[in-house]
């Protein structure tokens, strides 16, 4: 029998805990969990063990309840208890931990951070940028450099206040300028405002283009074991509109890459995370152990090319993973923890696989809006038509589901093409409802025909693109012209 503690409540920490269970080593799941997860909650007693309530954030609350149970390990899901060293406290208990501690997983805490080590450890990927303390800074600097940029906080917040600015017609610079400087002191004022743990603020990157996907890893911190890529995707609305979501549903398969990745690219995107991991050692004297995950684009300059890291699984992207993962959990938790990731052999089911993520109204940018709707869930029928739920921002109040405010289901489907996939989620979605009239939405494109031909099309640009500058030995190289001050060649 292994005892293990899943830390977080969300539909990813669901999907991970349902891998846990699976395990041939008699697992027993306990959850240190701010709601209940009625899923995690499922399987927890299923199990035998149980859903503790308590801060997942609070390093003290999960070592604690870590000795409590005598976890034989402890499984942290999502970032922000990382942040805050839940594993650095957990580890000084004795209990091993998959999770990064709090040096390394600044990698996704800090993008300055991330930015700096790509830069000083060459490492492929890479994109200029500038990191601001305070936002006058920021603002002397879009005065003087008026491009095209991606304005972001400096410090993993959510996703929220990410915005990208094109700047092409040199007649609409000062209107662009404008908005850059109005974006700025946004995040400076909202986006970072909670944030004291980091001196960094604003962070401006320049801008590239390209079809987006993430390449989800496990590191002992000597080897790097590649998932199958997953593409989020972010906008709440179809066709990517609207606003940044933390992902309204993902795609996958068949087999490691997607349809508009290939194999080449695949590699290349392993070995830019494997030189991340090797960097970060480098940098704060500890190695990474855990999950990691590089969410990148596939861009003109570079090929792959990392827009952030995570130091965790995506969500909803683990959802895509997880379920089609045939080797042991259990087993590839145990060499993370003894150093020996090399001897373990990560399979797959080959199929490909859609989420689609289910929201009530308000979210992302009303979730006190989307917060507290009574929710019903017919398991059974969508079990019946072929796919699987797996439950996200929900708790469970005296045998009630209400709705915490962000996603609240996430439906999986499994098709030998990520269309016909597509359809059977799709077909799922009148399974789940607001019992108080409020609305739900979801997005009904993803995984589509016609979105996925649009990524490919994308895809297939940039990589004529990028093969020429290969050709070229002018990968990584950007030469800039600005009148009044000629040429700037930025060598990578
Ligand atoms: N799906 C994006 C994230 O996990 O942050």
């Amino acid at each position: 029998m292994v005892k293990i503690l899943l830390v977080g409540n969300g539909a990813r920490e669901h999907a991970i805990a349902d891998a846990l269970a699976r395990s041939t080593h008699d697992p027993k799941i306990y959850a240190a969990a701010s709601d209940r997860n009625p899923g995690i909650l499922r399987i927890c007693e299923k199990t035998g063990g149980q859903i503790i309530l308590g801060k997942p954030n609070d390093p003290k609350f999960v070592a604690e309840t870590a000795q409590k149970i005598s976890a034989d390990l402890t499984f942290i899901g999502p970032e922000e208890p990382q942040f805050m060293g839940v594993a650095d406290e957990v580890e000084k208990t004795g209990i091993p931990c998959i999770g990064a501690k709090k040096a390394p997983a600044e990698i996704e805490m800090s993008k300055a951070f991330m930015r700096r080590l790509m830069w000083k450890y060459n490492i492929p990927g890479r994109l200029r940028f500038m990191a601001f303390k305070n936002v006058e800074d920021a603002i002397a600097y879009i005065n003087e450099y008026a491009e095209s940029v991606a304005l972001k906080p400096a410090r993993q917040a959510g996703g929220k206040g990410v915005k990208v600015i094109a700047d092409l017609q040199a007649y609409l610079q000062e209107e662009k300028a404008e908005v850059k400087r109005k974006h700025a002191q946004d995040i400076y004022q909202k986006h970072m405002q909670p944030y004291t743990d980091i001196e960094d603020r604003i962070l401006i990157e320049q801008k590239v283009e390209g079809p987006e996907y993430t390449l989800q890893c496990f590191t002992d911190g000597k080897t790097v074991k590649t998932f199958p890529l997953v593409q989020d995707n972010k906008n709440a609305y179809a066709y990517d509109i609207g606003p940044e979501t933390g992902g309204m549903g993902s795609i996958g398969g068949p087999g490691l890459t997607l349809p508009f990745i290939n194999g080449e690219e695949y590699k290349q995107s392993a070995v830019i995370v494997e030189k991340v991991v090797k960097a970060i050692e480098k940098e704060v004297g500890q190695p990474y152990r855990g999950a990691i995950a590089g969410q990148m684009m596939l861009t003109a300059l570079w090929g792959p090319t990392i827009i952030e890291f995570y130091s965790r699984f995506g969500d909803p992207e683990a959802v895509n993973v997880f379920p089609i993962l045939e080797t042991d959990l259990v087993d590839i938790s145990e060499a993370i923890i003894n150093g020996k990731l090399h001897k373990v052999n990560l399979k797959f089911r080959d199929t490909a696989t859609v989420v689609k993520c289910v929201a009530p109204r308000g979210y992302p940018d009303r979730r006190d809006l989307a917060k507290g709707h009574p929710l019903s869930v017919d398991e059974a029928g969508i079990e019946r038509r072929g796919a699987k739920v797996f439950y996200g921002s929900v708790d469970l109040q005296n045998g009630e589901l209400v709705t915490g405010g962000s996603r609240a289901v996430e439906i999986l489907a499994e098709a030998d093409a990520i269309p016909e996939a597509s359809e059977i989620a799709e077909s799922c979605i009148e399974c789940v409802k607001l019992k108080d009239n409020w609305n739900l939405f979801h997005r009904s494109d993803i995984g589509g025909e016609t979105l996925l031909e649009k990524r490919i099309e994308l895809a297939q640009l940039i990589r004529e693109i990028y093969s020429y500058r290969k050709e070229k030995d002018l990968i990584g190289r950007q030469v800039d012209w600005i009148p009044g001050r000629g040429r700037i060649e930025y060598q990578a």
